[in-house]
């Protein structure tokens, strides 16, 4: 049987591996989910077949936790999402908390019992990194769910408080890894449960804004390792494999983001980015603003041999994607060449408009990223930007004291004519003001960008 077991641990995490690969790309991300769902399913029903099993606690686990999972699945909107895979990415931390804590607990009540040092340091670390991703998860989902402030929270001696903690973690780490028992060594590793849950919630209040998507990933990252560490507890071979997947892909995940938005992790993690002012730099823009009425727009777009699309959150937020489809479709029945732009970090987590485009099947050639339209953004027509702010303010290129300055973002002000649809003069996620609604060739279609749209395909229909 054990044999059979770890075979299947083998198939699991080749599933794993591949269906990972298969998300890196459009086109086959649905079948890489796929893929990698069949792996945990093969990882799960292997894992039952140890000897031994205590079945009613397992069946009890499953009802409760696959309900949730199903319910939060159907209702939770795609403007939700990040926060639940905050919420998602806590409850991974506080299972591997929970798993070295039980094994703690076991160690201690097993008469003259002695642990490896593996184990020893895998309870440790599985508890440490668990503590910290639990509450930093739970801090960054109500800080994105807007049920606590999601400015960055910054106060004097905030790093030394941090140091601080850290130094007493590493301390009580080393003594209970020394000598684990019982006694002073399980004081230390009470302090240490309770530290790392304190340290969770200082290292991410100093984030908020347009930062909480980073941390979401750095987070996720951890509830990687925290499971890896969590395998080598169990000695569980594909629970090791598959945190070490989640941590790897979440830190790589976490340095493409950091490199669209030309920061350094470092940067995002203490720089408490956004706090102090809520027009974060930048100068205050004074020119006249240039609105449009949808039927005007209609126009110019019914003239145009080229439309390129640029998305950003408010799509999201008015569900405009099917509609876009739509008026991208009669565009090119009209004879123009139709193009959606994605920024890697338009919207609010990664892979957003992709998906949404995805589900209103905008075809996958019709997509291109930053770095291929940009070089030919000045010989487009109209670049129509559907509820995109901070990833299309030339104050990124153009002003040194914009704090996105040195961000890259799609350069739909170099397009002949650029129309912003939005419902008003708000700034976007990051706070800061953008010179783009205020350029020459820019023109407002204020409203909701879903009727906005809506109103452009009923021109075009009844033209
Ligand atoms: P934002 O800068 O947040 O701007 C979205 C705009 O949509 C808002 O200015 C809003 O203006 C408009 N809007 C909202 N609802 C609307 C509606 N129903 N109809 C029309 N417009 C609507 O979005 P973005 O340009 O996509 O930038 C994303 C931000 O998130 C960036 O700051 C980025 O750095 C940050 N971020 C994202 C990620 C990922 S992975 N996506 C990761 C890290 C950071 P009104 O209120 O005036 O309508």
């Amino acid at each position: 049987m054990n044999i059979l077991i770890d075979l299947s641990y083998i198939v699991a995490s080749i599933l794993f591996i591949f269906g990972l690969k298969m998300l890196g790309k459009p086109t086959t991300a649905v079948r890489g989910n796929q893929i990698s769902a069949i792996g945990m399913l093969v990882a799960i029903v292997a894992t039952l077949l140890y000897s031994g099993m205590d079945y009613r606690w397992i069946i009890v686990g499953l009802v409760i936790g696959s309900g949730i999972g199903a319910v939060a699945a159907i209702r939770v909107p795609m403007t939700s999402m990040p926060e639940f895979v905050a919420l998602f990415n806590g409850t991974g931390g506080l299972a591997s908390l929970l798993v070295g804590w039980s094994e703690y607990n076991k160690f201690l009540s097993t008469p003259d019992g002695t642990l490896e040092v593996v184990p020893v340091v895998a309870i440790f670390l599985a508890v440490l990194i668990g503590g910290v991703t639990f509450t930093g998860s739970m801090i960054a989902y109500a800080k994105l769910a807007e049920r606590i402030d999601g400015k960055p929270t910054l106060f004097t001696g905030q790093q030394a408080v941090n140091a601080l903690i850290v130094a007493a973690l590493v301390i009580s780490g080393v003594f209970y890894i020394m000598n684990p028992g019982a006694g002073l060594s399980q004081i230390l590793f009470y302090i240490t449960v309770v530290l790392s849950l304190v340290l969770g919630v200082l290292v991410t209040i100093p984030i908020g804004g347009a930062d909480m998507p980073v941390v979401i990933s750095l987070l996720n990252s951890y509830s990687g390792l925290a499971g890896c560490a969590a395998g080598f507890v169990i000695s569980n071979t594909v629970l090791i494999v598959a945190g070490s997947l989640v941590g790897a892909s979440g830190i790589i995940l976490t340095s493409i983001m950091c490199k669209a938005m030309n920061r350094s992790l470092a940067h995002v993690l203490f720089s408490g980015f956004g706090a102090a002012s809520s027009t974060g730099g930048g100068s205050t823009e004074t020119g006249e603003v240039k609105p449009i009425s949808a039927e005007d727009a209609y126009y110019v777009l019914e003239a145009a041999s080229s439309v390129v699309f640029v998305p950003g959150y408010g799509m999201a937020v008015a569900q405009a994607q099917h509609a876009v489809r739509e008026l991208g479709d009669l565009l090119e029945a009209n004879g123009a060449e139709v193009k959606y732009a994605v920024h890697p970090v338009a919207g609010r987590m990664p892979g957003h408009m992709n998906v949404l485009l995805a589900e209103a099947n905008v075809p996958y050639e019709q997509l291109v990223e930053m770095d291929d339209i940009n070089p030919i953004i000045s010989s487009v027509d109209v670049c129509v930007v559907i509820g995109a702010n901070d990833v299309v303010n030339p104050g990124a290129r153009e002003d040194e004291s914009s704090a996105i300055y040195g961000m890259p973002i799609i350069n739909v002000d170099l397009a002949r004519t650029c129309f912003v649809l939005k419902r008003s003069m708000r700034a976007g996620f990051a706070g800061i003001e953008n010179p783009l609604f205020f350029k020459e060739n820019t023109r407002m279609l204020f409203g909701d960008a879903k009727e906005s749209i809506t109103t452009l395909v009923e021109q075009f229909k009844s033209s």
